[in-house]
């Protein structure tokens, strides 16, 4: 069980790993053809950044980490990975004090993937979508539309990469690796996060007063 201070840690890690694939998203979009021919265009890195959404995911990030935490808890409790053999660096990093056969270790992984998609991807999909809605001040109505446009997208790539992440982490991946892997994978989730949610904002622009106004005094001068 982590101490509070980890737990704070881990929050803001995985906060800031939030909120740094969200600017990439936001650096990626502005790279795009079809976003805002401004004047500001090439004056700075990333043109039209609006920190306030990196600031949304970060918090968004640090708030959900106790929650997958304890869910990481209850798999690695449930569902233990243990080691062929048993090492002091194993140990450290937290595997369980089960020595397993290849074939079980597979097989312990193959079921523990199943239920983390079939019980907690679905529930993580719809508290992003709705959390993140949220923080953007939508209202009930445009909550609805948000979990209409965004919800089945998500969990749709969440199952394409989730289960083959974990299952190349658990596979191929030294263990002293895997939790900078795990991060890895993260932060490239957060960019698609944070890019779904620009694109569900442009859908939503231009028929909700309110995710105009959220989406920043530049767009919604343009209109
Ligand atoms: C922006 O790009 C244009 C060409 O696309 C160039 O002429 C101009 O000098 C650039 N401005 C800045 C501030 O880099
Ligand atoms: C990989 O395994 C580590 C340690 O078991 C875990 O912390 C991390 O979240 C996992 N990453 C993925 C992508 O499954």
């Amino acid at each position: 069980m982590a101490t509070p201070t980890q737990l704070l840690k881990l929050a803001l890690f995985s906060g800031g790993v939030s909120a740094t694939g969200n600017t990439i998203a936001q650096y990626l979009v502005s790279r795009t053809p079809e976003s805002t021919q401004s004047a500001s265009k090439n004056s700075s890195l990333i043109p039209g950044y609006e920190p306030v959404q990196a600031l949304r995911f970060f918090a968004y990030g640090a708030a959900f980490t106790p929650f997958s935490y304890r869910w990481h808890a209850f798999l690695n409790w449930r569902f233990p990975i243990g080691s062929t053999i048993k090492t002091a660096a194993s140990k450290k990093l937290g595997e369980s004090d089960v020595v397993q056969s290849a074939a079980q270790r597979v097989g312990m992984v193959l079921k523990r993937v199943a239920i983390d998609q079939a019980v907690f991807a679905p529930l993580a999909t719809g508290a992003f979508v709705f959390g993140m809605g949220a923080l953007e001040g939508l209202g009930p109505s445009e909550l609805l539309e948000r979990g209409r446009t965004q919800y089945m997208d998500i969990l749709l790539v969440s199952y394409a990469l989730w289960p083959a992440a974990q299952l190349i982490n658990f596979s191929a991946i030294p263990l002293a690796y895997r939790v900078p892997f795990g991060s890895t994978v993260s932060l490239f989730w957060n960019t698609y996060l944070g890019w779904s949610s620009w694109k569900a904002k442009q859908s939503q622009k231009p028929h909700t007063p309110a995710a105009r106004a959220i989406a920043g005094p530049e767009v919604a001068s343009a209109n």
